[in-house]
C-alpha cells in the first residue's frame, strides 16, 4: 500500500453519528455511541496516527486509499478494540485489512495496535459502515468480510438494528468480489440462527456448510467473545461465499 497517499493529508475524523439509510428502509443505526473516554495511550495513538492509518470516506476518493488492486483486501466492520483485526493483520502481511469502527477509543487502540507490530497493512475508517458500504466502497473490490460479535440488540423491539440483515448482505454482496466471503460470528442463540436464516436464503451466496461453519482457527479470540463464553453461551460461526447472479436480481420490493 502507498503510504505517501495517507501521510499527505490530515483527514478530520469526527465521532461517527451518522444515521444509514438502506435503500428502502426506514434509518437504521446498529449502534450506540457510548460517552467512553480514551486512555492517555489511545489518545495519542488516534492523534499522531490517525493522520497517517485513518481515511475519511467523506472526503478522500477510493482511489487516494493507496489500496493495490494486486493484493485481497478484506473489510471488518465494527473491529471494537482490534485485537483480532492486529492479530489477523500481522499474521497476513499480504493482505490488505481495512477496520472500520465508530468508537474512538477503539480507533486509539488499534492505531497503537499497529504502531506496535509495524503493520503497514491495516487501514481505519471511522464511520457508519452501511454509509461507508453505500457510498465509498466500489463494487467488486473486496476479497472478504468479517463481522465478529456485532451488537445483538437483545429486545425483540430492537431487532430491527441488527447488522446481519438481507440488505446488508445486498450490499456486501455488492462490494465483493466474485467467490469472496463474508464470515460472521456471533454468541447470540437467536442472532446465529438469523444469520443462517438471512446467509441461507440470500441467492447471491453459497453456504459450503449447510448450517453453522465448523470453528475457523486462523480467528482469534476477541473481547466480545471472552465475555460471552464467560457466560456460557454457544459461539456460532457463519461463512458464506459470493456467487455470482445468473438471470436473477437482488432488487427486493420496497
Ligand atoms: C459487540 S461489539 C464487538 C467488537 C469486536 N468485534 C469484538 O468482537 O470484540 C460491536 C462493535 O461494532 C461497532 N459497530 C456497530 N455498528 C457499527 C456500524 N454501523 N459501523 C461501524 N461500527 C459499528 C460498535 O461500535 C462495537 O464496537
Amino acid at each position: 500500500m502507498s503510504k505517501n497517499l495517507f501521510s499527505q493529508s490530515t483527514p478530520v475524523v469526527n465521532e461517527a453519528g451518522s444515521t444509514a439509510l438502506p435503500k428502502g428502509h426506514r434509518p437504521i443505526r446498529t449502534f450506540v455511541l457510548r460517552q467512553a473516554r480514551m486512555t492517555n495511550l489511545q489518545h495519542d495513538a488516534y492523534k499522531r496516527l490517525m493522520p497517517q492509518y485513518g481515511i475519511d470516506s467523506r472526503t478522500h476518493s477510493w482511489q487516494a486509499t493507496g489500496f493495490s488492486s494486486n493484493s485481497p483486501l478484506v473489510l471488518e466492520i465494527g473491529f471494537g478494540m482490534g485485537h483480532a483485526t492486529a492479530a489477523i493483520g500481522k499474521a497476513n502481511p499480504h493482505i490488505q485489512y481495512l477496520g472500520i469502527e465508530v468508537h474512538s477509543p477503539g480507533v486509539g487502540a488499534l492505531l497503537a495496535r499497529i504502531e506496535e507490530g509495524a503493520l503497514d497493512n491495516i487501514r481505519i475508517i471511522q464511520h457508519d459502515a452501511i454509509e461507508v458500504l453505500k457510498e465509498f466502497i466500489p463494487p467488486g473490490v473486496l476479497s472478504g468480510v468479517h463481522l465478529f460479535f456485532p451488537d445483538p440488540w437483545p429486545k425483540k423491539k430492537h431487532h430491527k438494528r441488527r447488522m446481519y440483515q438481507p440488505w446488508f448482505l445486498d450490499l456486501v454482496y455488492r462490494s465483493l468480489k466474485d467467490g469472496g466471503y463474508v464470515y460472521s460470528v456471533t454468541d447470540w442463540e437467536d442472532y446465529g440462527e438469523q444469520m443462517l436464516e438471512v446467509a441461507n436464503e440470500h441467492p447471491g451466496f453459497t453456504n459450503p456448510h449447510g448450517g453453522y461453519s465448523p470453528p475457523i482457527s486462523w480467528r482469534p479470540k476477541t473481547a466480545f467473545e471472552h465475555k460471552g463464553l464467560k457466560k456460557d453461551h454457544q459461539i456460532r460461526e457463519i461463512f458464506i461465499i459470493k456467487k455470482p447472479l445468473q438471470g436473477e436480481s437482488l432488487q427486493r420490493p420496497e
